[in-house]
């Protein structure tokens, strides 16, 4: 086995391949110093795979590095491999999953189709629809992103871990589990892309350190949301935990409420804190009996 690693998930395919003990792949992604003027993409593989099971590890956010795994997955069939397994951290293209109005491209399809071209199966980490994985024509499976959060969490000590909805409700129960710690969670509604509302319920934070946890941050408007109501009700401190730290926008605007953010590596950002390298190391050993 090897290990490529696309430029959205360096450091995170570097630990999956120390956490594997195989070899890693190094890749030049710039044919010129600077690279092509019209910013076109370019790949490299710079040892060989013929013959080896490669682990192409590349998160599909945001759309440059979607293009970049196609170019690495066709690159690395073309020198021969004989098996590929794709490890997509982050599954951008995730939130279209069905057709809500005539003519839309199911964009998660789109993407389950084209990875399916050259991968023999596909890992990801903490999607927000399990329903997905249906849509790939290859073996795909989801990979839990809470254990490493939960370690963290669990070192960081929290009183109270918080789902900021229902949505979240079954990640923060598995936090809880790992971090020792009671939860609670928030009712939702999102009015738009931009603005959340929570249903008001006492929460009985008075004093103590509350740890929210979601599977992705995009804008942090839900977070700062469940922060305010939370700082609102007395607590002393909160952190606020993703698996997926996007945070597009006005993010970090949004964030200041909160005293600490930690994020994993699936999405490389100044948030990362915790790698998730265990998590996909244990299920391609699975994968690979
Ligand atoms: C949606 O329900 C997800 O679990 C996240 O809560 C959401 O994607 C976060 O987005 P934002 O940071 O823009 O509120």
């Amino acid at each position: 086995m090897k290990v490529v690693g696309g430029s959205a998930s360096l450091p995170l395919a570097r630990a999956l391949a120390r956490e594997l003990g195989v070899p890693f792949v190094d890749v030049s992604f710039e044919k010129h110093a600077g690279g092509f003027p019209d910013g076109e993409q370019y790949v490299r593989l710079l040892s060989p795979v013929a013959g080896e099971h490669v682990v192409l590890v590349q998160t599909t956010h945001p759309d440059p590095a979607v293009v970049e795994y196609f170019l690495l997955a066709d690159a690395i069939r073309d020198a021969g491999a004989s098996r590929l397994t794709a490890v997509i951290p982050y599954f951008g293209y995730g939130r279209q999953d069905k057709r809500f109005a005539d003519g839309e491209a199911v964009s998660a399809k789109t993407m389950a189709k084209h990875i399916a071209l050259d991968a023999d199966e596909m890992l990801t980490m903490t999607i927000h629809n399990p329903d997905i994985l249906s849509l790939f024509p290859i073996r795909a499976r989801e990979v839990s992103g809470i254990p490493a959060l939960g370690r963290y969490l669990k070192a960081a000590g929290a009183d109270l871990l918080l789902a900021p909805d229902d949505g979240a409700l079954r990640l923060v129960q598995e936090a809880a589990v790992i971090a020792g710690a009671p939860y609670d969670y928030l009712d939702k509604e999102r009015l738009d892309s931009y603005t959340v509302r929570v249903t008001p319920k006492e929460l009985k934070v008075k004093g103590k350190s509350v740890a929210i946890v979601d599977d992705v941050i995009s804008t942090g408007g839900t977070i700062a949301t469940a922060a305010k109501e939370l700082k609102a009700q007395g607590a002393s401190r909160v952190l606020a935990t993703c698996v997926h730290g996007l945070f597009v926008g006005k993010a970090e605007e949004n964030l200041r409420v909160c005293d600490e953010i930690a994020a994993t590596d699936t999405v490389a950002s100044p948030h990362t804190k915790v790698s998730v390298a265990p998590e996909f190391a244990r299920a391609l050993r699975e994968l690979t009996g």
